[in-house]
């Protein structure tokens, strides 16, 4: 499945079937930590492993109100430290994780745990690190057939994307004119905490710059995170090579807090 595809069709899996990965499957998801963890590390993030006993020690604490999601396997992403840079980057590879598990025909969930208590995330997981989230993946539980796939509603392009400044929404049009209509499309099908899409991107002055609007603290740094890994992977799909640097905002009138800017 090509990048734009998975975009489209990508959603959270909330149940799992009761199977172990195959042992060669399991190998390939160590292989797979190591080399982003490789990447995270430069960002003071880890990846780990952890089985279905992650569950147990995380029912009716972790997970929106408590409801924990119940899966074979699970990934932390554990900080080693806690700032704007290991949050934002740490989602950025963890969200290049699920992409990479569903090329191995794996579901996955992100899991908030803002909600629990650090001596029961110590207990879980064994370790002092500070964990917000986790990933829990494995086999999806097929559905019947007659059963149709509902997708999460998304903005229309308008909606998060402006021009020169936050009074002025970008038309298809202009966003066409630069080359970049497709990056917006797909990535706006970027997942988020309570899928609420948060993003604001502003075009300015051959820059893009990323706001969140309504900031609510870590939990949006990590939905940043997300989409600034779409933006980068979709952007190499029309040869530009981006990169974003967690720089001072520009001057420009808004309530929405800056997080970083990019190229087109
Ligand atoms: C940072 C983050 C935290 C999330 N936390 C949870 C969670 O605790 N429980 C849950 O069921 N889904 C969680 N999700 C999944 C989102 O609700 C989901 O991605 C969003 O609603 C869009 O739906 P979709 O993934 O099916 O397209 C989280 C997603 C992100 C990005």
């Amino acid at each position: 499945m090509d990048l734009k595809e998975f975009l489209e069709k990508r959603k959270s899996c909330r149940k799992y079937e009761d199977r172990e990965l195959t042992s060669q499957v399991l190998d390939k998801v160590k292989k797979l930590l190591e080399v982003e963890n490789e990447k995270a590390l430069k960002h003071n993030v880890e990846y780990k492993l952890y089985g279905d006993s992650i569950y147990n020690g995380l029912e009716g604490v972790g997970g929106y109100s408590g409801v924990m999601i119940k899966s074979p396997n699970y990934i932390t992403m554990n900080y080693k430290v806690k700032d704007k840079e290991s949050l934002i980057y740490g989602a950025y590879y963890l969200e290049e994780i699920v992409g990479e598990l569903s090329q191995m025909g794996l579901g996955t969930c992100w899991i908030t745990l803002f909600g629990v208590d650090e001596e029961i995330k110590s207990k879980t997981f064994g370790t002092q690190d500070k964990i917000d989230f986790v990933l829990a993946f494995g086999y999806p539980e097929s559905k019947p057939t007659f059963e149709i796939d509902e997708y999460s509603a998304r903005h229309g392009i308008e909606d998060f994307v402006y021009f020169e400044d936050f009074d002025t929404p970008c038309t298809v049009e202009q966003l066409y004119s630069y080359g970049i209509d497709e990056i917006f499309y797909y990535i706006k099908n970027a997942p988020s905490a309570y899928n609420s899409q948060p993003w604001r991107f502003l075009i300015k002055g051959g820059n893009i710059y990323l706001y969140i609007e309504d900031f609510k603290g870590d939990a949006n740094y990590t939905d940043s995170g997300i989409v600034m890994y779409y933006y980068t992977k979709m952007a190499e799909l029309s040869s530009i090579d981006a990169t974003w640097h967690l720089d001072d905002a520009p001057e420009v009138e808004t309530n929405f807090k800056y997080i970083g800017s990019t190229n087109f």
